[in-house]
């Protein structure tokens, strides 16, 4: 679960997004990531990530420790800009599962009467949670390879999984190089490149069926 802190290509597979900026910073306890996101045009309103439109989403997300993370999220939504805050925990239960829980809580937009802005809130954070469960529905179906091959925008999984050796042991038993600052940038232009002409194949297969259908009936 951790490995998604560096895991930079999952946004467009399973949120259904470009991620057009992407770091991570490790150091002491913490890992971070910082994110910036696009939507795919061709898959619409699929969660947060992907709202639509011209919709971006910045997320700086922070594992602080082994087992909780505090993702600080902005982002377009219906013409407003929307904060929320994303919060997942998990800790082990037994030697090969996890119990997980979340929540996410939405700063309240100005105007709202307190029923708008409830209807809002609870309306927000279910897209938020489709976002979340987008991941959590990869987490019950992978395992773990602890020597992955890797390519050149897979991020620093060694590094992370370096980092992630400072828990669940002695504090004697801490390596400066577990805890020590790390920071890398994926330059994202090339993989998003290739992604764009994906997309761009999608959506004239798409046109080209509806043309076809058109053309039949
Ligand atoms: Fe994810």
């Amino acid at each position: 679960m951790v490995d998604n802190v560096v895991d930079m290509a999952h946004f467009f597979y399973i949120h259904f997004a470009f991620p057009t900026y992407f770091k991570n910073v490790l150091e002491g306890h913490v890992a971070t990531q910082y994110l910036r996101t696009k939507a795919r045009p061709d898959v619409a309103g699929a969660s947060n990530y992907a709202a639509g439109g011209e919709s971006t989403l910045h997320s700086d997300a922070s594992y602080f420790g082994p087992s909780y993370m505090i993702d600080n999220l902005k982002q377009d939504y219906q013409g407003m800009t929307v904060e929320s805050v994303l919060t997942n925990c998990h800790y082990p239960v037994t030697p090969t599962s996890f119990m997980l829980q979340w929540g996410v809580i939405v700063r309240r937009p100005p105007g709202l009467s307190d029923s708008q802005a409830a209807r809002f809130g609870s309306k927000f954070a279910k897209f938020v949670g489709v976002g979340f469960e987008q991941d959590v529905a990869i987490w019950l179906n992978k395992t773990q390879i602890d020597n992955p091959l890797l390519c050149a925008e897979d991020g620093p999984v060694y590094q992370l999984r370096r980092w992630y050796e400072q828990f669940y042991t002695d504090v004697a038993d801490i390596e400066p190089d577990m805890v020590a600052r790390y920071e890398f940038e994926i330059d994202t232009t090339q993989p998003v490149a290739g992604w764009e002409a994906e997309v761009a194949g999608n959506l004239a297969l798409r046109r080209a069926a509806a043309d076809e259908s058109r053309g039949a009936g």
